[in-house]
């Protein structure tokens, strides 16, 4: 127990550090080093300038769901590929001998997505995605189908949980190193899905309708940041953006993602998402999965002179320069590194401790105290690991449940009732109550717990005025109805294989939670900037049923809040949510002081140095995450109150103090220009914002822009 401890603030401290960032306690491989684009466009030219037109037209459309057809004579490799963010997705419905490619006998559930952004540590976002990469490695899987990373725009998003949250600036962080540590195993990250996807429901049938301001302020930042990290794929999304399907349009993959982003590589439709394959060859599209669909009618294109071969030849000179990059050809598909799988699962661990968040904790009833007798724990996800479904589901091994580390960490002082009657939840010292939802992709849920579990919470929030809530879920949820009632809340989202002895190391004071959430909580979904995109007449939650889905009309979701996302929305409407975006508690207590600038009047080019010194003034060791938001005091557009543009997670010590420091660079200050299609800072007064939440500003100061 006590090296346990001990270990997990090691990890803890030096992840805060950064410290652990690309080294492992193992004997560390060399990171893989892709080819550059003119080194692979010139092995791809002759090699495509080879290939016959039957053989190029085989290799746009994909085979067998997860495959890039091989051409052998050319010694051009089949190409695997898997889902995706959370970890490696074993293919079982594959046929045996597509299974038989890949030896991957098991993969490990990581937590997800939006808890590692609530973790707010990239090293950590590094390190797991390494992991994944590693497992991609020995199963033999050329392209991971991640990281999603879409904008969680509305809390009712069945997707949410393979996201990384409300705030483009974030994200990007989480991202870049999210993508150098998958492509540093030699392994293709996939950014997904591209772009303003951000509701399930009834996937392939919604528009969304988003300003050119919106666009690049909110939608693409995230992308941006995983291009110039150097991410080799892109898969487009399936909703339509101003009227057109991403996956066959011009202006999303040709204007938007190639020209201004400068992504030079493959790009890939999400499964059956276009329609037109005319459309999709002149957009910038590469590759049509999981078949050829809207491409079926190459032959009969090319004979109306409606595309050209040397249209079909660019799709595949992509694809293969691509491959050429990462070094498929180089590879023995046979001869496979084996998974270091323990330290896989110590990431998955670290990452679970750093991302759960503690949002209440009424008079430090956490972490439970030796003279609490009995404790009972209740709730659907004790037994049953809480997890998000679809694609992005990934089965795991030797997964711990709830009930098993609460057993093991509290002893026979833990009971547990699926059921319990109110004399139980009365006569208990501490109630554990856990709640939650199963998200997952091809439909949204609604924003209110399932009624069965709001009536359970309830039930222990009225009986027993030591009730803990655990939340496990891949998105806000309504808490408004108990929340004041509940002595402490834990929103643990979804933890994945290992995750729940993390929960219980938090829950008996092992750990000292440091998780900052990534996202809004509102008070009540009509709140929020995403309230009304659901069309009249329908009900949230359709499950996933493509007859019901191709009947569907299209619908537009007007993108009204423009910029205003997250908290920038509920700053400006003066909205309070019931937590705010970078909120989360801590077991001891800090002091901000000194936040100090290198200079106070800059000018286009500086590059301002800002720092700030935390104090640790409580009792035990613990985490902060020093927050620097950025406000533009005029400025001749709409801008937002804040916007976050540097944060830093530190470990300290009782007692212990350290100066962070962070820099700030024009674009901190900008804003896209849609007169000049460029960013623009204007000169002026902007304030520097420092503080533990979007809501909890501690210090200020003034700076000029000349
Ligand atoms: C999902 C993608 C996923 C693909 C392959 C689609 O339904 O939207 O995110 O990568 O399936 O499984």
């Amino acid at each position: 127990m006590r090296t346990t401890f001990i270990y997990g603030c090691f990890m803890l401290l030096m992840l805060a550090c950064g410290e652990l960032k690309g080294q492992s306690p193992a004997e560390e491989k060399p990171m893989f080093q892709s080819l550059t684009f003119d080194q692979a466009d010139k092995k791809a030219e002759a090699v495509v300038a080879s290939m016959t037109l039957e053989e190029k037209i085989a290799m746009i459309g994909g085979d067998r769901s997860f495959f890039i057809r091989p051409v052998p004579r050319l010694h051009l490799q089949e190409v695997f590929m898997s889902d995706a963010t959370q970890g490696v997705r074993i293919q079982e419905g594959l046929k045996a001998d597509s299974l038989s490619k890949t030896r991957l006998e098991k993969s490990t559930a990581f937590p997800c997505p939006l808890l590692l952004a609530a973790t707010w540590n990239p090293g950590l976002s590094f390190e797991y995605a390494k992991a994944v990469g590693e497992e991609c490695r020995a199963g033999n899987i050329g392209i991971l189908l991640g990281p999603g990373m879409n904008q969680y725009r509305q809390s009712q998003c069945g997707r949410n949980f393979e996201y990384f949250g409300e705030d483009p600036y974030l994200r990007a962080r989480m991202i870049e190193q999210y993508v150098t540590g998958v492509q540093s195993t030699g392994t293709i990250a996939t950014l997904k899905h591209f772009a303003a996807n951000n509701t399930d429901h009834f996937r392939r049938r919604s528009n969304s309708i988003v300003d050119e301001r919106a666009l690049h302020e909110i939608y693409l930042p995230g992308f941006k940041a995983g291009i110039d990290a150097g991410a080799k794929a892109v898969m487009t999304s399936y909703n339509q953006i101003n009227g057109e399907w991403c996956g066959q349009s011009a202006f999303v993959i040709d204007t938007l993602l190639r020209k201004e982003l400068g992504f030079q590589w493959l790009v890939m439709t999400d499964w059956s998402s276009v329609y037109d394959g005319e459309k999709l060859i002149k957009s910038g599209q590469n590759l049509e999965m999981p078949s050829a669909f809207a491409l079926k009618n190459v032959h009969e294109l090319l004979r109306e002179n409606k595309v050209q071969e040397k249209d079909i030849t660019e799709m595949v000179r992509s694809i293969v320069r691509t491959c050429f990059a990462m070094k498929f050809d180089e590879r023995d598909p046979m001869n496979r590194e084996p998974a270091r799988y323990d330290e896989h699962e110590a990431a998955a661990l670290q990452t679970a401790r750093e991302g759960i968040v503690l949002l209440r904790n009424e008079g430090s009833i956490l972490p439970i105290k030796d003279n609490v007798k009995t404790i009972l724990l209740t709730g659907e996800f004790v037994k049953k690991l809480a997890a998000g479904g679809g694609s992005a589901r990934v089965r795991g091994y030797d997964i711990r449940l709830m009930l098993d580390e609460l057993q093991s960490a509290l002893g026979d002082r833990l009971r547990c009732s699926k059921d319990p009657g109110i004399q139980e939840i009365q006569s208990a010292d501490v109630v554990l109550c856990n709640v939650g939802t199963e998200d997952s992709e091809g439909s949204d849920r609604p924003f209110e717990l399932p009624e069965t579990q709001e009536a359970l919470v309830q039930k222990c929030v009225n009986n027993n005025s030591n009730t803990v809530v655990i939340v496990t879920s891949g998105s806000g949820v309504r808490m408004t109805g108990w929340n004041e009632k509940a002595k402490a809340i834990l929103y643990a989202w979804y933890v994945g294989q290992i995750g729940n002895k993390a929960l219980a190391e938090i829950i008996t004071g092992k750990v000292n939670p440091s998780g900052r959430l990534p996202i809004t909580i509102e008070r009540e979904f009509r709140d929020s900037p995403g309230y009304g995109y659901v069309p009249d007449g329908d009900t949230v939650f359709t499950g996933r049923n493509y007859k019901l889905e191709a009947a569907h009309p299209v619908f537009d979701i007007r993108y009204t809040e423009g910029i205003f996302s997250g908290y920038r929305w509920y700053d400006k409407q003066n909205i309070a949510p019931l937590y705010p975006f970078g909120f989360g508690l801590s077991y001891t207590t800090f002091e901000y002081e000194n936040l100090a600038v290198s200079q106070e009047r800059f000018r286009g080019n500086d590059t301002v140095h800002v720092s700030i010194t935390v104090k640790n003034t409580g009792n035990v060791i613990g985490s902060e995450t020093v927050q620097l938001y950025v406000q533009d005091v005029e400025c001749t557009v709409p801008r937002p109150v804040k916007e976050l543009k540097g944060f830093k997670k530190v470990s300290l010590k009782p007692g212990e103090s350290r100066t962070v420091e962070m820099l700030l660079q024009k674009k901190d200050f900008s804003f896209w220009d849609t007169n000049t299609k460029d960013w623009k800072a204007e000169q002026g007064a902007f304030v520097i914002l420092a503080g533990s939440s979007s809501r909890d500003i501690k210090l200020k100061k003034e700076i000029t822009l000349e």
